[in-house]
This record gives C-alpha cells, sequence and structure tokens, in this order.
C-alpha cells in the first residue's frame, strides 16, 4: 500500500490525539472527584459493563453552548455524560453514563441530545438500553431547555418501554423530576450508601416540612429498595449492580420481536434425585411454613434463578430462571413471608413483572400457595381493590405461554389472580397437596358452624370444630374438585413437577394468542 499523505497522517494523529485528551482530561478530573468520593467514574462504569474492547463512543466532542448560558468558557467535552454502544457477554446493548465531574452530571442541551440520539439509535436497531445515573439533574444553568430534554427523555422511554428493555442503574445522586425517568424503565439497581432517589431533597424537606432528614433515610437503596419499591435490586457496590445487570440482561430478549437467549438444554429427562426431594417439601399443617425458592432452585436449570425486587414485598417471588435453556419469568407466592399473602405491595409487583415478561415474549410460571388477600384497614385505605386489581388485569392480558402450578393453599381471590386457568392459563397443575377452596378449612367452619358451635357445651367445642374442620378439608381441601371442572389440568406429584412443566412449555412454544383490537386498555393505575 502507498505511504500516507503527509496531511492524512497528520489529520488521523490529530483525531486520535483529541480523542486521547478528551478521554484524560475528562478522567482526570472524574477520577478526583469520584474516587474520592467512593464512586467509580462514568467510562469505569462502561468498562465493567461491556465486554473488553468493544465500547464504541458517541459525541465524544460534543460541548455546551456556554455562551448563551453565561456558563463556564472552559467547555469540558463530552458535556457530562458518555454514550455509546458494546456488547455484554457478546450481545449489543446502548449505555449512557452521566459524568459527575461535569456541572454535576446534570442534563443539558449537548448532554441532553446524546442522551435522545442514543434512545433513538437503541429503538432502531432494536437493543436494550442501560442508562447510568450519577447526576445533579436538570442542570440549572440551562432552565427550561434542560426540562425540555427530560420531558423528551420521559416521552423515550414510555414509547420504549415493551419494545426494547431499559434499565436503570442509580450510582450517586438522582434528583427532582430526572427521577421519573428511571421510574418509567424496567428495571432499577441501586448502590447502598452512594446512590439516593427522591423528588424534593432534604434541604427542600426541612424548608416546607421543618423534618430534619439524610438523602439516605429519605431515598437511600434500602429505603428504595424495601418501602418505596423503586428499585429492583440493591447492590452492595458498583460491580455488584454491574455483575447484577449483565445477569439480567443474560435472561433478556434484544426487543420485543427477538426470540432471546437460548442456551443448550442439558436437563435431565429422568426423575432426578433433587426432584424426588420436591415429594418432602410441603410440610403436613397447613400451618407450616417452607421456602418457596426451594422449589424453584428444583425447576430451572441448574438451579439457578435471580430475583428481581427481592427486597420488596418478599410475600411474593418474582424471578427470571431458565427451563430448557430458555428464558421464563416466574412468579410465585412465598410462605416464608406473611404466608405468602397477597398485599397491594406484592399485588403491583408481580403486575409488573407478568406485563414486562408478556411484553418481551418470556413465558411465565406461576406457582401458587397463597391464603388470599390481607385483610385489614390499611389496605383497604391504601387502595388494595383498585392496586389488587392490577394483577387480575396484567395476567389477563399476557398472551405469553402460561403455566401454573397450585402446590399448597389457593384460597378465595388468591386462587383466581395468581394465574388460575379462568385468567387464562394455558396449562393449570396442582400437587395432591393443593387446597383450592374459598377459605381455608378452620375460617370456613367458624362461618358457616357458628350458631351450631355457639350452642354446644364448651366442652364439645373443640372436639366438634376438629372433626367438622377435618370434614370440610375431605370434601372441599383438595385439588379434586378443580381437576372435576378443568380448572386444573393435571394433577401431578410434586416430583413430577420439573418434567411436567418443561413439557408443557415445550408444548406452548408455538402459542399464538391476540386480544381484541383497541388503543390501548386501561388498567387500573
Ligand atoms: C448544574 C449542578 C447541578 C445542577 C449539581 N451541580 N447539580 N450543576 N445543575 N442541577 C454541580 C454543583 O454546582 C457542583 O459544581 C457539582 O455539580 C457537584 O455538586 P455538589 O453540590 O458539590 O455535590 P454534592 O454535595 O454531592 O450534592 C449533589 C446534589 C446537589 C445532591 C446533586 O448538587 C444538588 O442538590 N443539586 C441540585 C439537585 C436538583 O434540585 N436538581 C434539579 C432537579 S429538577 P462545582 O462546579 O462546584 O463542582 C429536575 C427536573 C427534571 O431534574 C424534569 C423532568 C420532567
Amino acid at each position: 500500500m502507498d505511504e500516507l499523505t503527509p496531511t492524512t497522517a497528520f489529520r488521523i494523529a490529530d483525531l486520535a490525539a483529541r480523542q486521547d485528551e478528551a478521554v484524560r482530561i475528562a478522567e482526570k478530573r472524574a477520577v478526583d472527584r469520584q474516587h474520592a468520593r467512593g464512586k467509580l467514574t462514568a467510562r469505569e462504569r462502561i468498562g465493567l459493563l461491556l465486554d473488553a474492547g468493544s465500547f464504541v463512543e458517541l459525541d465524544q466532542f460534543a460541548r455546551h453552548r456556554c455562551a448563551e448560558f453565561g456558563m463556564d468558557a472552559n467547555r469540558p467535552w463530552g458535556d457530562g455524560v458518555v454514550t455509546g454502544h458494546g456488547t455484554v457477554d457478546g450481545r449489543q446493548v446502548c449505555v449512557f453514563s452521566q459524568d459527575f465531574s461535569v456541572f454535576g452530571g446534570s442534563l443539558g442541551e449537548a448532554s441532553g441530545e446524546k442522551v435522545l440520539k442514543l434512545m433513538d439509535l437503541a429503538m432502531t436497531i432494536g437493543c436494550p438500553v442501560v442508562g447510568i445515573n450519577d447526576s445533579g439533574g436538570a442542570r440549572i444553568q440551562e432552565g427550561v431547555v434542560s426540562l425540555a430534554y427530560y420531558a423528551e427523555l420521559g416521552r423515550r422511554n414510555s414509547h420504549a418501554s415493551g419494545v426494547i428493555p431499559q434499565i436503570s442503574m442509580i450510582m450517586g445522586p438522582c434528583a427532582g423530576g430526572a427521577v421519573y425517568a428511571p421510574a418509567i424503565t424496567d428495571f432499577t439497581v441501586m448502590v447502598d450508601s452512594t446512590s439516593h432517589m427522591f423528588v424534593t431533597g432534604p434541604d427542600v424537606v426541612h424548608a416546607v416540612t421543618g423534618e430534619r432528614v439524610t438523602a439516605q433515610e429519605l431515598g437511600g437503596a434500602a429505603v428504595q429498595s424495601e418501602i418505596a419499591g423503586n428499585a429492583h435490586h440493591r447492590a452492595a457496590g458498583e460491580e455488584d449492580a454491574v455483575e447484577w445487570v449483565q445477569t439480567l440482561l443474560g435472561y433478556l430478549p434484544s426487543n420485543n420481536l427477538d426470540a432471546g437467549p437460548e442456551y443448550a438444554d442439558d436437563t435431565s429427562p429422568v426423575l432426578t434425585p433433587a426432584d424426588l426431594e420436591l415429594d418432602q417439601l410441603v410440610p403436613d399443617s397447613p400451618n407450616q411454613t417452607y421456602d418457596m425458592a426451594e422449589l424453584i432452585v428444583r425447576l430451572v436449570d441448574d438451579g439457578e434463578f435471580t430475583e428481581v425486587h427481592s427486597a420488596f414485598a418478599p410475600n411474593m417471588i418474582c424471578a427470571f430462571g431458565r427451563i430448557q435453556g430458555r428464558s421464563v419469568g416466574i412468579v410465585a407466592n412465598q410462605p416464608r413471608h406473611q404466608a405468602g399473602v397477597l398485599d397491594i405491595d406484592a399485588s403491583e409487583k408481580a403486575a409488573r413483572f407478568v406485563r414486562f415478561c408478556d411484553a418481551f415474549g418470556i413465558p411465565l410460571l406461576t406457582l401458587a400457595d397463597v391464603p388470599g388477600y390481607l385483610p385489614g384497614r390499611d389496605q383497604e385505605r391504601g387502595g388494595i381493590i383498585r392496586r389488587g386489581a392490577k394483577l387480575i388485569y396484567a395476567y389477563s392480558e399476557a398472551t405469553v405461554p402460561k403455566v401454573t402450578v397450585v402446590v399448597r393453599k389457593a384460597y378465595g381471590g388468591g386462587y383466581a389472580v395468581m394465574g388460575s386457568k379462568h385468567l387464562g392459563a394455558d396449562v393449570s397443575m396442582a400437587w395432591p397437596t393443593a387446597e383450592i377452596a374459598v377459605m381455608g378449612a378452620e375460617g370456613a367452619v367458624r362461618v358457616l358452624y357458628r350458631r351450631e358451635l355457639a350452642a354446644l357445651a364448651p366442652e364439645e367445642q373443640e372436639a366438634t370444630r376438629r372433626r367438622l374442620t377435618e370434614e370440610y378439608r375431605k370434601r372441599h381441601g383438595g385439588p379434586y374438585l378443580a381437576a372435576e371442572r378443568g380448572y386444573v389440568d393435571q394433577v401431578v406429584t410434586p416430583s413430577q413437577t420439573r418434567l411436567q412443566v418443561a413439557r408443557a412449555l415445550r408444548t406452548l412454544r408455538t402459542k399464538r394468542q391476540t386480544l381484541p383490537s383497541r388503543k390501548h386498555g386501561n388498567i387500573p393505575l
């Protein structure tokens, strides 16, 4: 090949020098400021997330238009956000990473343009977007222009919802209206100690209400993951947060038209010792508890699953796993927490998860052991009717393959809501230990025989109550009334469950279902 002309050689060298300088200056400033705060830089975070050498940076030379806004004339390249694309485990993702060392990572016109352009790219090519948030929110100096970009971002997030997976990582502050972009995305991860999310910060809270509260108390990772439910995972550190996101991406398709990742099926086609252990999982007493996770590990490939929202509403498990190499969304009551009761938080948690899985073609496996909806004034006043209805709506609308296993209790509304045949389960199974009824035997006897029991001498009451309870349990308690009606397709032994669930999901691979044509439904929000 001919030698480069001097001009071309100079220009190539100049570009390389500029690129190096842009990164060097940004990293020098960021390293000093970020590491002192116990945080990684925007680029270090991208480096951790993506496959080595795969990152392609976009708009590296973007700068804010300082003259108009009277800002620092020493305009940093990049304008407070690093954007681009690369791969995670060989699969394409788009990523933006806010750089707190430049104007507090705040969003202005140039940085806003970069993020919107990236969102548009992700939608065009159909790949997930990971947004790494570490920002003071709308850039104060740029006024309404920065607000406009946040609103534009919210619109992009909304339009991308259900088309490409969107994941938010909160690695520092995320304040004011800026919280609503992550809130619209599908999954949010927060880092312990260094991240917080709130609509109004401690100073404003103090000015308005007089209350003194720290940023962590107001919106730290613990609060957001356990109480408010805005965070789906509370990471111990930034590396942990990144690993969780990488694992999560491994379960997700790139977009709503993609078939999703498929792994080799190494599962045993015959009963295994782990399968047989299931025959001993459920205790004889309906009031004795067990860990639903023990069932899940025996149903999924390699015993591996990843919970989302694990600290929020722990009475409901929402998790991704794989069955015969393909992703499945698992919705399961957790008897270890509040006996697996359905409450407002559990309903909303599961409803959003079901809708995510449905939007992205991920089959649903429901494992039911539910005593019903949680009674009480707090729940009623908190809107359990409106908010509990979301789960009915979500299951009813979901057209992905739906397989349900009733393990033990399926009482009352809990039976109907937890992926029942009536809400469209394609295959409904029950264990012989299932109790499908309007309510538990003790409760039913109390209601049905209150007068008769009250009329008995006190010493006879207990024995009679026990006899009636046993009779009720025999008559109504098992899965067979539901099986007679076809509400349960198969009564399976616990040890057969893995094989039967796998078979059902295989059978349903070709499922096609459409809903009535309409602009959109009106889910109770
Ligand atoms: C411009 C900002 C900024 C902002 C921080 N900085 N926030 N610059 N616009 N919104 C700058 C600071 O001036 C400072 O610059 C540097 O970032 C670091 O900030 P510090 O305050 O020193 O850091 P820290 O003590 O860690 O506090 C971080 C913070 C605080 C909690 C984020 O800076 C803060 O409260 N910022 C304002 C948050 C806010 O109210 N934003 C508007 C939200 S409303 P120097 O030059 O000194 O290093 C919103 C609307 C969205 O976002 C609309 C959606 C529809």
